[in-house]
């Protein structure tokens, strides 16, 4: 499929915000990719995908994990918001047919992160928070590390999105924190 052809599938299946918003993130992603060196056409392809699983109903998740093969771990099974990614990566690979692992991961760890992200995982990660749509407090301190430093901003999403987890009581999933705990661990060992 080309990005023609993804563009209008997920025109059809997303609600007009979040496919807005998918854009926002592709074009972020992308910029991002031209500033810190990563491959542009992956960016490209990851960002506007990543909430390709965003909107299906609960009937239609289980149908797409049936279908696939696909058995959620228990962490996910218990905060069902962070579902749409790993389906997302297994939507993007079945029905808009990428097969690039990097791409697939970037949009599989796009919410819950995951240890030694990869520099596309951090731009994706990164530009959904970032695109121009998403207001919440903290946005533009994240923006302006968004065109300076891949990793300062990566961590600082993190920070947040950990905190805001955190204060809403959510359950933190285990990639979460060892993501945070890889950023620190390096950080100790270069000192
Ligand atoms: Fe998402
Ligand atoms: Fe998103």
């Amino acid at each position: 499929m080309n990005k023609k052809e993804m563009r209008s599938k997920l025109k059809a299946v997303l609600k007009k915000r979040r496919y807005e918003h998918s854009l926002g993130v592709c074009a972020e992603a992308v910029r991002m990719a031209e500033l810190f060196g990563a491959d542009t056409e992956k960016a490209h392809i990851a960002g506007l995908l990543h909430d390709c699983a965003k909107c299906l109903t609960e009937e239609q998740e289980k149908e797409v994990c049936k279908r696939y093969s696909y058995v959620p771990d228990l962490m996910t099974r218990l905060c069902h918001p962070v579902l749409h990614a790993p389906l997302g990566a297994v939507v993007a690979e079945h029905e808009y047919g990428v097969t690039d692992k990097e791409i697939l991961d970037a949009i599989r760890y796009h919410t819950v992160a995951r240890a030694d992200m990869t520099l596309l995982d951090k731009i994706v990660y990164v530009a959904d928070m970032t695109e121009p749509g998403r207001e919440y407090d903290g946005a533009e301190r994240l923006r302006s590390l968004a065109h300076k430093d891949i990793d300062e901003a990566f961590r600082e999403a993190l920070k947040q999105s950990l905190m805001h987890n955190i204060k809403k009581g959510s359950i933190i999933h285990p990639n979460s924190l060892d993501a945070w705990n890889s950023i620190i661990s390096d950080e100790n060992k270069r000192d």
